[in-house]
């Protein structure tokens, strides 16, 4: 099994994780979100002007930190202060301490998509010291599509309505094929007549 398969990742499903690299000589972590196609590389796409992108391109070493404590992901972007880091003993990058599971990867290719880069990158090193707990999306915009569903006929206007079409294009785009999606075309279909399969990103 490839190293990205047996931590559970799912093809084209979109991971909420924490990046850490060198800004400067500081460790410094942002929130982004990563996927793969192949199970042997890893993707994300970073928007221009992202000290993480730039410090990627520079070094080309970051650590793919796989931590499902949500209030990491607040102190790494408005507390970093309180996020504690290691050295990686393979890459040129720190590493989050707390992370059960950590990928160290290396820069393979960049493609500029106008405002956003896409970065494609290979595994170094894959460790794993507790179970672990991957962050989707999918599932909770699928639970607040629901309780949003059933208050429908209490909310005035087509705004909700919108809500649940947004749900669906995100859930279609974090969670491809999964059963969140079936449930989301379902939901939407039955509350406007059929959806249209389009996304603006
Ligand atoms: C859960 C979550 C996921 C995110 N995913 C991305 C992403 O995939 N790409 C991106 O450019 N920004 C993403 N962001 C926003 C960045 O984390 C944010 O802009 C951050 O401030 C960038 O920091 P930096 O400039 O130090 O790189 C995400 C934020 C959160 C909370």
């Amino acid at each position: 099994m490839k190293p990205l398969q047996t931590i559970g990742m799912k093809k084209g499903w979109i991971y909420e994780v924490i990046v850490s690299t060198y800004r400067g000589n500081k460790p410094h972590s942002a929130p982004i979100g990563v996927w793969t196609d192949d199970f042997v590389n890893l993707k994300m796409e970073i928007y221009s002007g992202s000290g993480t992108l730039r410090s990627i391109m520079e070094l080309k070493d970051f650590a793919v930190n796989l931590i499902a404590d949500v209030s990491v992901f607040y102190n790494s972007l408005f507390d970093e202060a309180n996020v504690e880091y290691r050295d990686s003993l393979n890459i040129n990058a720190p590493v989050v301490r707390s992370a059960p599971a950590i990928i160290e990867a290396r820069l393979k290719k960049v493609e500029n998509k106008g405002n956003r880069f896409r970065l494609e990158s290979e595994p170094v090193n894959v460790e794993a010291h507790e179970p672990i707990k991957l962050i989707n999306r999918a599932e909770a915009i699928v639970i607040e599509s629901l309780i949003l569903a059933t208050r429908l006929p209490n909310l005035p206007g087509s705004r909700a309505q919108e809500a649940l079409r947004e749900n669906y294009r995100v859930v279609r785009k974090t969670a491809p094929g999964s059963q969140y999606e079936g449930i989301m075309e379902k939901l939407v279909e039955a509350l406007h007549g059929p959806a249209s399969g389009e996304s603006p990103c």
